[in-house]
């Protein structure tokens, strides 16, 4: 059992256990619109419709960590109109989703180079991440300007700099000192991790912290993703045997 409170227990579904975390790559939006003669920016409109879906879901399941791949540290090279549409979108979901994440106890967190983002996305951010920072329902984590190999850089840069001063030893790097450096210090890794648009690579997302975590690739493009198909690949997960390296038995 787990004494903390914070860290609640793996949920189940018909008896058997859930993921305790689950991470996505939300990937589709664009060819989603191209498909039907649209703007890329609609593809992403109609893809915070998917978030929701997903993260009432989620919540509803009992599912305590959820990471969701927003933006990428490669995303910025994308076309400035784009990046900004990306933004707004970011920021509206932000105000309109505020309310919700409050009743339903979730408590909002980001991963990634927060201080890259304008200046009225990060305010938002900061202010229902402040505001939802006493929920323990949910932690839904947003990945934004979130890169893998970023995110280890700034871990060794900081490992280094405690050895430099003597602050550290290097005999007590371990893999849980790593993860104490790293954005997701405090969570436990994921479980499983989903990827729409059915992309077979994992694109800079979350690297130190999937060693172990369960894939599934879904073609189904973002925008189309349902709480049908999500509930099918958490049936999924359950059938599937982790064994980390040991044999089965
Ligand atoms: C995912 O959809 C959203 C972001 C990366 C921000 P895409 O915009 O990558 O959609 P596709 O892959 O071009 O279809
Ligand atoms: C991954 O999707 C990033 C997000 C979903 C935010 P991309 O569309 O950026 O990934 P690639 O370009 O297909 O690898
Ligand atoms: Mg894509």
């Amino acid at each position: 059992m787990n004494s903390d409170p914070a860290v609640p227990d793996a949920p189940r579904l018909d008896g058997l256990l859930l993921p305790r975390h689950v991470a996505m790559i939300m990937d589709g939006n664009g060819r989603w619109a191209r498909k039907r003669m649209l703007n890329r920016i609609r593809g992403h409109e109609k893809g915070a419709d998917a978030v929701r879906t997903v993260v009432r879901t989620s919540r509803e399941l009992g599912i305590p960590y959820l990471t969701l791949y927003a933006f990428s540290t490669e995303n910025w090279e994308r076309p400035e109109t784009e990046i900004a549409a990306l933004m707004m979108l970011l920021k509206r979901f932000l105000k309109s989703e505020q309310q919700e994440m409050l009743e339903n106890g979730i408590r909002l967190n980001a991963v990634g180079q927060i201080d890259h983002l304008p200046a009225d996305v990060r305010s938002t951010l900061e202010k229902v991440m402040m505001i939802t920072q006493h929920n323990m329902g949910m932690l839904l984590n947003l990945a934004l300007s979130y890169g893998g190999r970023a995110e280890i850089i700034r871990a060794v840069r900081d490992i280094v700099s405690k050895v430099q001063k003597n602050e550290l030893d290097p005999e007590q790097i371990t893999d849980d000192l790593i993860g104490d450096h790293l954005y997701t210090r405090g969570m436990p890794d994921p479980d499983l991790l989903i990827r729409t648009g059915g992309e077979m690579r994992v694109s800079n997302f979350l690297l130190w912290q999937i060693a172990y975590t369960e894939i599934f690739v879904t073609s189904t493009l973002w925008p189309d993703f349902s709480k049908e198909e999500y509930i099918g690949i958490l049936r999924d997960f359950q059938k599937r045997e982790r064994r980390f390296g040991k044999t089965g038995a």
